[in-house]
């Protein structure tokens, strides 16, 4: 158990940090934070080690109930779906959370706020994203389990069912802050794809069928237009993690909950990758609209997707605002938000981090574009001027220009 161990712990990272920081520079110990934390909390490497037991123990239970005939009954709609693996899938991961970590915060989707509301750390956790899918044995659905210090995803796991029945097959996507992404351990990146009518993009439409639903309706037909194509797959998690290793170029929803994108977002980020909400500002996971793109393409999409979202919330009265941990379990976790400085980049930002190891590319492109112009402008000139000596006089200033070129 973590509270047991805790102590230990702590005095050989302190003496792991005092060892490195005798012999490192300050650049360089600004990685080592990720890694090893000087104070007396976990690292985010043992976070995601205790994410990854539990989405698998969660990812076992619908494993083992996805051949099966389901139980399902009927939440907020007639269409918003819960079946007995949902539960007995949160159950599993809050187990494992628990037996690490008794003393953190945890936002479960089906059992709301549960631990001590005063911890610094919140567990997000969707015990089985895209239950609609999994109701009628259609791919993709998916287990999502995210700790947030404060109000950012520090450690994530989302385990992928694909395939279909008699066939599943699981992905373990796995990513921690500063430390990468994988794909069952292997690194991830997002697609290096800049023009928009190459992009193959998803989007997700929650269970009101509201003014953000129709809203999105529209945003579905844009892309759909200047894309390749648009895809809605059911599971916000597995959508985001399509990002993440560039099979996709974009994803973006406008009313989800912390659970369905928390673990998501930081595969997405970690794997090079952006993310916003739809009109613009930096993400918080308490945000319902989430914009999240290969980071080539975040502000085309923006340029489409901001005023839509700016008159969704202006003119049609749609609330975006940030999700109340407090509204879950009864619970007043509403300062959670406040409380404590992010640990991301500051509020009102617009993003654009370039993918590790693209900068190069991106300055190389940036001084040869410009020669590449002029050529093809001096190109232009002697051809024009050859073919159109016939068409002018010699002492015109056409006719004089030929004479110099040729
Ligand atoms: C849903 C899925 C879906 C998204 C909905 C979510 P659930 O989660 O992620 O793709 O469009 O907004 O509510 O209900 O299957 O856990
Ligand atoms: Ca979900
Ligand atoms: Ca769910």
């Amino acid at each position: 158990m973590y509270a047991h161990s805790q102590m230990t712990r702590g005095i050989a990272a302190a003496r792991r940090c005092q060892r490195t920081n005798s012999t490192t520079n300050s650049g360089r110990s600004a990685r080592l934070n990720s890694s090893v934390k000087c104070a007396a909390g976990p690292s985010y490497k043992e976070l995601l080690a205790v994410a990854e037991e539990a989405a698998r123990a969660g990812a076992a239970i619908v494993q083992d109930a996805v051949d099966k005939p389901r139980n399902i009954s009927s939440k907020s709609t007639s269409t918003d779906l819960v079946t007995e693996t949902d539960l007995a899938s949160e159950a599993a991961i809050l187990a494992v959370l628990r037996k690490h970590f008794p003393t953190h915060a945890i936002l479960g989707e089906e059992g709301g706020v549960t631990g001590d509301t005063n911890s610094e750390y919140l567990w997000c956790v969707d015990p089985l994203d895209g239950t609609t899918n999994f109701a009628h044995g259609y791919p993709s659905f998916a287990v999502l389990v995210a700790c947030c210090k404060h109000a950012t995803p520090v450690a994530s796991t989302v385990v992928e069912f694909g395939g279909g029945p008699g066939t599943w097959v699981q992905r373990v996507y796995s990513a921690s802050r500063n430390g990468g992404a994988t794909m069952n351990g292997t690194p991830i990146s997002v697609s290096g794809t800049r023009e928009l009518v190459q992009s193959l993009v998803t989007t997700g439409f929650g269970y009101d069928h509201d003014a953000a639903w129709m809203a999105n309706m529209g945003l579905f037909q844009t892309f759909t237009d200047v894309t390749r194509g648009v895809r809605r797959l059911g599971s916000a998690g597995v959508d985001m993690c399509h990002v993440a290793c560039g099979l996709t170029e974009a994803y973006w929803e406008p009313k989800l909950k912390p659970w369905d994108q928390a673990a998501g977002v930081l595969v997405v980020e970690e794997a090079g990758g952006t993310v916003t909400t739809m009109d613009g500002r930096a993400f918080s996971v308490f945000d319902p609209s989430v914009l999240v793109s290969n980071t080539h393409l975040h502000q085309q999409l923006l340029d489409i997707i901001e005023p839509v979202t700016t008159d969704l919330v202006v003119n049609k009265g749609a609330d975006l605002t940030p999700f109340k941990v407090g509204t879950v379990g009864g619970h007043d976790r509403s300062d959670f938000l406040t409380r404590a400085p992010r640990l991301a980049r500051p509020p009102g930002t617009r993003i654009q981090r370039p993918h590790r190891g693209t900068a190069r590319v991106e300055k190389f492109v940036t001084t040869v574009t410009p020669c590449i112009r002029s050529l093809r402008l001096c190109f232009i000139i002697v051809i024009t001027a050859r073919t159109s000596a016939w068409r002018y006089p010699p002492h015109s200033p056409r006719g004089r220009l030929r004479r110099r070129c040729t």
